[in-house]
């Protein structure tokens, strides 16, 4: 018999500078440890705790027995495109066109597709950090250059105009901005937004503006997209998805918005990609952004009670300090004060004190000093991880 030969895996260079999203890593620990019998709480990743809207459910099995069952068109069910165009017209104030929409599954595709369509090896691509890792990693694979703009506690992470426009220079291809923001729940105030545009002038510099929690916004707050600022439609791409608003991450939907020209990019790499979003999903999707609405209210009032009981509770905590986020379902304390470096400690966390949360360095070398835990969980298991916290550091610091 043959001799079987052991191949090495040779893969191409480029897979070395793919990063990757940590939550996904951790929650496996978490799961691995529950299986050894220990028993968890799970703050770790960013999914609403909720169920889908049943009234999008619904709409979901209708749609699969009325066999939505086959490919769709690549850039999504012009029924979808047409809502979402008068979705985002309405929510952003500005005219929005179908042929502008293109329907991916899930958030993350557009900043796949984005900084694939826009961004050659050497650009510059200018990113928040702490911020959403996949950014990072994706400037890397494809060969740009990943400029951080750090995002500072001291002004409720909220971005420095100043220092982003500092970092601009004439290899600028590209400017994420991400509001609400993961993971420090930070918000960018319409004054900031006009501001950063102002910076950015007549530059042909791109935006790809993140706004996947763009209905997650606490005490009153109004959301403001950088899209609505006369001169910058066409010049941004606005991220915005079905994951976050109606608990939906598991049916995978998001979408883009962006001049035709760039969606037809897009699209492309639809085709070569997925082929299509699922058929019967993006009908599920014209029920949750046309429906009801009153379950997203829900969900947003039930994350700010959440949200401040548990940053109240942190701040009781020793060595903990935690701003008051005022969007998105994230808390981000500082713990710089207990002495542990972000990742031992959140490791002795899960491990010793039986809570999964992230290593503030989970979102960039700038997320050094702090922790991220979601607060996507019952007002039971968030006081049972502060408890447990508590209790872990009276004994070890
Ligand atoms: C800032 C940000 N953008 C995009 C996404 C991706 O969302 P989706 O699950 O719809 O791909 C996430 C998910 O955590 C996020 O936090």
């Amino acid at each position: 018999m043959a001799e079987t030969i052991q191949h090495e895996l040779q893969l191409a260079r480029r897979m070395s500078r793919l990063g990757t999203e940590t939550a996904f890593e951790v929650l496996n620990k978490a799961r691995a440890l529950e299986r050894q019998g220990k028993s968890i709480v799970h703050l770790e990743i960013g999914e609403p705790d909720f169920d889908t809207p049943l009234n999008v459910i619904d709409a979901g099995v209708d749609a699969l027995r009325k066999g939505w069952t086959h490919y769709g068109p690549s850039a999504g069910l012009p029924d979808l495109r047409q809502a979402l165009a008068e979705y985002v017209s309405r929510t952003r104030g500005m005219k929005v066109a179908p042929d502008e929409v293109v329907v991916v599954p899930g958030g993350k595709p557009i900043i796949f597709f984005t900084i694939l369509a826009l961004v050659d090896d050497g650009d510059e691509v200018i990113y928040p950090n702490p911020g959403f890792p996949i950014y990072e990693s994706m400037i890397h694979y494809v060969g740009g250059r990943a400029v951080p703009v750090h995002l500072k506690e001291e002004r409720d992470f909220s971005l420095d105009v100043d220092e982003l426009a500092a970092l601009i220079t004439d290899r600028t291809r590209l400017i994420i901005l991400n509001s609400p923001q993961n993971p420090t729940g930070g918000v960018l105030e319409r004054g900031d937004i006009e501001q950063i545009a102002k910076v950015i002038g007549d530059r042909n510099i791109m935006v790809l503006s993140d706004e996947i929690y763009s209905r997650l916004l606490f005490d009153g707050g109004q959301h403001f997209s950088i899209m609505s600022v006369p001169g910058m439609q066409e010049r941004t791409i606005l991220l915005d998805g079905f994951s976050k608003t109606y608990a939906m991450t598991g049916w995978r939907m998001g979408y883009g918005v962006m001049r035709p020209d760039l969606a037809a990019h897009v699209t492309r790499l639809m085709t070569n990609s997925n082929s299509c979003t699922a058929s019967f999903t993006q009908v599920a999707g014209i029920e949750a952004i046309t429906g009801d609405q009153s379950s997203v209210d829900h969900m947003r009032d039930e994350f700010q009670r959440r949200r401040d009981m548990f940053v109240a509770g942190l701040n009781k905590i020793k060595g903990f300090s935690c701003r008051m986020p005022k969007g998105a379902f994230y808390t981000f304390p500082n713990i710089t004060e207990t002495g542990w470096p972000s990742k031992k400690l959140a490791d002795a966390i899960l491990q010793e004190a039986g809570v999964a949360c992230l290593s503030g360095t989970a979102f960039g070398d700038y997320g050094e000093g702090y922790l991220r835990f979601s607060v996507a969980n019952s007002l039971e298991n968030l006081n049972k991880a502060l408890d447990r916290i508590q209790q872990w550091t009276v004994k070890n610091l």
